[in-house]
């Protein structure tokens, strides 16, 4: 029997604050979002490049909070999805808006950083408002292709700076040092402390920067439906782009310290 609106109203409460403003049987869950109607704004703006019928195709929602995007893949016909988000509190939550809303998306704890552990790729990542949370964003990208993209990418960052985008050069001399400072030159801003009050906000690409570490982490963007969002197709990566880790441990290596680990 589905709760009434009450007991939703109710449970929503007991589970913020919420970051995704979901409409949960006549429920708003966060409906003072400071970015508005969050994320139904950005979806809005970037739903039309994405296919209206994704029957069969299975997708990963990284940092899935509490399931916005894996409803709306599900009501397009997705066939497995899988939310997985380093926060179990954003978990409860996502868990709870799929039993109301009706969906069977499988939720996991996990960090994107171990994302070599679900062993299986997707036909389409969502790797949305993550990249720059990472202390790492890089090897998240490379964790990505590595293990679990199989075809479609899609995208989206905080940017700040330059809206240029430069075309990079193969290679340049090594005194040339002016093109650092042109506005399209890819730019990674590093945050040292704090960005609207949140310490995990680590970095702030400009666009040319977002685009340059998709392509060079095997993801070429094809659509860029609104300025933060890419969609990209796996392709060849850049040379040396391959994630260091985690490293992978022969097994001789491993064996010898789990019976050092006995041992002790
Ligand atoms: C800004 S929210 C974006 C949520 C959603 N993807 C969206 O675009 O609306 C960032 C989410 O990433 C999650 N997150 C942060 N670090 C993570 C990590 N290392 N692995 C997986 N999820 C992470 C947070 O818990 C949070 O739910």
């Amino acid at each position: 029997m589905k709760p009434s609106r009450d007991a939703i109203a109710e449970r929503a409460e007991a589970l913020g604050p919420w970051f995704h403003n979901l409409y949960l049987d006549g429920v708003w869950t966060a409906p003072n979002h400071f970015l508005g109607d969050f994320p139904g704004i950005m979806w809005r703006r970037f739903r039309h490049a994405l296919p209206d019928d994704l029957a069969g195709r299975s997708v990963l929602d990284i940092g899935c909070n509490s399931g916005f995007y894996c409803a709306e893949m599900k009501r397009r016909g997705a066939g497995r999805v899988v939310g997985i988000d380093s926060e179990p509190f954003y978990l409860a939550q996502a868990r709870f808006a799929a039993e109301v809303l009706g969906h069977d998306s499988e939720f996991h704890e996990m960090s994107v950083y171990d994302v070599g552990a679900l062993g299986e790729r997707f036909d389409i990542v969502l790797f949305m408002g993550v990249a720059y949370h990472l202390r790492h964003p890089l090897l998240a990208l490379d964790l990505l292709w590595e293990h679990v993209a199989d075809d479609v990418l899609v995208f989206q960052s905080m940017q700040r700076g330059a809206t240029d985008v430069l075309e990079p050069p193969d290679d340049m001399d090594f005194f040339d040092t002016d093109a650092f400072d042109a506005p399209g030159w890819p730019k990674l801003h590093f945050i040292e402390k704090r960005y609207a009050g949140d310490p995990t906000n680590w970095w702030a690409p400009n666009s040319a920067c977002t685009q340059a570490m998709l392509r060079s982490a095997g993801f070429r963007p094809f659509s860029q439906p609104e300025k933060e969002v890419f969609i990209c197709r796996r392709a060849a990566r850049a040379d040396g782009a391959e994630p260091v880790y985690p490293a992978r441990v022969p097994d001789e290596t491993a064996s010898a310290r789990e019976k050092k680990g006995r041992a002790a």
